[in-house]
């Protein structure tokens, strides 16, 4: 027994100085693990006579129970520890001044898309999306766009195969209208969204991508005209070029789901060969608009004798590079981080309608 109560102070004391986890998982291994010493004891147990097995047998569980109790209330102990020296160590101070300046950049696209929800989305307007991969229905067909209308050869598509049992392949859209029909077909009048997205045409230059993105926008309600597509695109290109007295003139066009068309110009100078957006007496075109067709609507689903609305689409890339005065518009795609460090834009920066750029 007296051997038993110097064992208990023995494996006490090596507990009460371990100072890590580690450590008490080696004293509950040495003293409970399967060769442990008190496991020693408990074996031998076997060969006694049955009344010192009783007392003897007493006395170790009694020592196995002040073992594990120690054990645990040790082992709390230095969890509690850890952790507390963690949340000490791992604090964050939420007050420190942002370490952006040598982190990633904000594509001037994604800036510029930003940008365009921000300034459409406090007049009320909701983002759609549709599939990059279209019909020939939506992207030509219900855009009052038939098979043998030349706007599909200007479109410069391209096709994928094989085609379908009436003959029509799917194609990469070339444009974001082809989301108004969509939308049509889904959802009920009143509608006001915009759709910005990648487009796709076969076409390669400084001022075409084969891949490049459009914004579309659409509105639909009873009573709407003409003078609601003036007043929300004159706010939108003062809003997003940020001059307030920007000139911005209609100019009647043809697109084919369109009517009446116009194409919208803004005011620049082009005085000693450098763009200034805002004075002077020469005109730059940036996005087509004009009332929705009734056949475009019809092919929607809508009734155009009950229903009016007005569209507009513009390239992102084109209005990016004339606010931000990037030159040349293959650049956006070269996956150049000097570029990227140069025309990109800090995280933190977020758009809104009083600072659209940083
Ligand atoms: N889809 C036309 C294009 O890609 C742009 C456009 C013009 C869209 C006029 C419209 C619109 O919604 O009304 O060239």
């Amino acid at each position: 027994m007296a051997e038993l109560d110097s064992l208990h102070d023995d494996i006490l004391r090596q507990i009460k100085d371990a100072t890590t986890l580690d450590a008490l998982e080696q004293i509950r291994v040495g003293v409970l693990g399967r060769n442990g010493q008190l496991t020693a004891h408990l074996k031998g147990l076997g060969a006694l006579a049955p009344d010192e097995r009783k007392a003897r047998g007493a006395a170790l569980n009694q020592l196995r129970d002040a073992v594990e109790g120690a054990l645990g209330a040790a082992k709390q102990h230095h969890e509690r520890a850890a952790l507390d020296k963690r949340l000490a160590e791992e604090r964050i101070d939420v007050t420190l001044p942002v370490r952006a300046d040598n982190d990633g950049r904000i594509h001037p696209i994604s800036q510029t898309t930003d940008e365009l929800i921000a300034i459409f989305g406090e007049m009320d307007f909701t983002v759609a999306e549709g599939p990059h991969i279209e019909d020939d229905f939506y992207n030509f067909t219900a855009l009052n766009i038939p098979p043998e209308h030349p706007a599909r050869q200007e479109h410069d598509t391209f096709y994928l195969t094989p085609r379908a049992a009436d003959g029509s392949r799917k194609v990469l859209r070339t444009h974001t209208s082809p989301v108004q029909i969509r939308t049509m077909q889904k959802q009920k009048p009143p509608i006001r969204i915009i759709v910005p997205g990648r487009t796709f045409r076969s076409d390669h230059d400084a001022t075409h991508s084969p891949m490049f993105h459009q914004v579309e926008g659409l509105v639909i309600d009873k009573k709407v005209h003409m003078g609601h597509l003036k007043g929300c695109l004159i706010e939108f290109c003062r809003t997003f070029f940020d001059i307030d007295d920007l000139p911005v003139r209609f100019r009647p066009s043809y697109f084919p789901f369109t009517e009446p068309s116009a194409e919208v110009d803004i005011g620049c100078s082009r005085e000693g060969g450098g763009l200034k957006i805002g004075a002077g007496a020469d005109w730059l075109e940036i996005l087509g608009c004009g009332m929705v067709h009734p056949k475009v609507l019809a092919a929607g689903g809508i009734d155009p004798t009950e229903y009016q609305g007005f569209a507009f689409g513009m390239g992102i890339e084109r209005i990016a590079m004339l606010k931000y005065g990037i030159p040349d518009l293959r650049t956006f795609y070269e996956s150049d981080l000097r570029w990227l460090k140069h025309y990109g834009f800090v995280p933190l920066d977020q758009p809104s309608l009083v600072s659209g750029a940083r």
